[in-house]
């Protein structure tokens, strides 16, 4: 899989006699981002729900739902999460399952396409950020995905479109924290191979689940789901010095009530920490030795788990402790840092590039 990273290279280039329509996009487990050459940005929930019965049908007067407005209406669908750590979810063999995630991620993509807003006449490309380690079955299947909206398609690895939008192609560590899946990626001024990366699975899943027993620990009888507690991290996220009172509204035997938890988001968030330092270790030790204070001091810190408040001062201090120092820096946009990232790869790469769907 050492060529996970390569641009998909394939027969025929685009013919450039119409419009085309760049489009980056982040193809995330819980959000998927597009970044637009039109200025388009948007983002939706990796969600897509179908009604259950004509009823629902009728209700909702659609075939299809997406992001917020599936969740908002999931009681009524048959609810989808293609993506699992960016690649499609299905277990193998089970072929009838298969083909309806196989159909909500081309739904996704649609939307996500749609989204973007080409014109009619516009040939659509689209640059898609797959997670680091998307194996070739998944790689293909996203592509097909892709075929029925996309004119021309190039895969790359999520952390690398990070360090692509950003320049910082030379001597940086990106750690991309997504729901599922935290990648670091190691830039050294090639495309990153198998070696360059490394994949957690500590994320903002993992924070949640953490989140989720602490509070039924300390919250007797409190009624709550999991998207109440993934609402409060989203809110609340720190880690380090308490910045103000965590306290929040939960319903016990149907009453409204109060309960202070600043302990237990910031012990839920800390969980990140140690395993990163732990990645950063490992990508830095082996490195070239002359080079090394170079990474350790352009880590770069992406997607939404990023904007955990001290997260960049945590890693900061146990790289001081740990590994004898290291600078790290927060991307400034998290939720577009990939998309844009893709984007520019797009406007970059040469034509023979481009895998040509249609
Ligand atoms: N303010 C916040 N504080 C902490 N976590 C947050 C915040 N905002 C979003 N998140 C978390 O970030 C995660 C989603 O990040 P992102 O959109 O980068 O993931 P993704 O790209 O869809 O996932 P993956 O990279 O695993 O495929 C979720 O777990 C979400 O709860
Ligand atoms: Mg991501």
């Amino acid at each position: 899989m050492s060529d996970s990273n390569e641009p998909e290279k394939v027969e025929g280039a685009p013919q450039k006699s119409h419009g085309v329509l760049y489009i980056g996009m982040d193809l995330g487990t819980s959000r998927t981002s597009v970044s637009a050459s039109n200025g388009v940005r948007e983002t939706v929930y990796s969600v897509v729900g179908y009604p259950k019965d004509v009823v629902s049908q009728k209700l909702l007067k659609k075939d299809v739902l997406f992001g917020k407005e599936a969740l908002e209406k999931r009681l009524s669908l048959r609810m989808y999460k293609p993506l699992e750590k960016g690649v499609l979810k299905y277990s193998d063999g089970d072929d009838q399952d298969r083909s309806e995630v196989e159909k909500a991620a081309r739904d996704l993509i649609r939307e996500a396409i749609r989204l973007a807003q080409p014109r009619k006449d516009e040939l659509v490309y689209a640059v898609i950020g797959a997670p680091a380690q998307a194996s070739i079955t998944n790689r293909e299947a996203i592509i097909e995905a892709a075929r029925a909206t996309v004119d021309s398609v190039m895969l790359c690895s999520e952390p690398f479109a990070v360090a692509y939008g950003l320049d910082m192609l030379e001597d940086a560590l990106v750690i991309d924290i997504g729901a599922g899946t935290t990648d670091l990626c190691r830039m050294h001024g090639t495309m990153p191979e198998e070696s360059d990366q490394l994949t957690l699975t500590y994320a903002g899943d993992a924070v949640d689940r953490k989140l989720t027993e602490l509070i039924q620990a300390s919250c007797p009888g409190a009624g709550f789901t999991p998207q109440m507690v993934k609402d409060i991290k989203e809110r609340h996220s720190f880690v380090g010095a308490t910045a103000s009172p965590v306290v929040v509204t939960l319903p016990v035997d149907g009453k409204p009530t109060q309960f202070d938890i600043t302990a237990q988001v910031q012990e839920a968030c800390s969980i990140l920490v140690d395993p990163i330092v732990d990645g950063l270790r490992k990508l830095i030790a082996t490195f070239d030795p002359e080079f090394q204070h170079r990474l350790r001091n352009r880590v770069l810190l992406a997607g939404g788990g990023s904007m955990i408040k001290g997260l960049d001062t945590a890693i900061e201090e146990a790289m001081n402790r740990d590994l004898g120092g290291g600078k790290v820096i927060r991307v400034e946009e998290p939720i577009y840092g990939g998309a844009n990232g893709a984007l520019k790869i797009a406007h970059d790469m040469p034509e023979e590039y481009w895998e040509q769907l249609k």
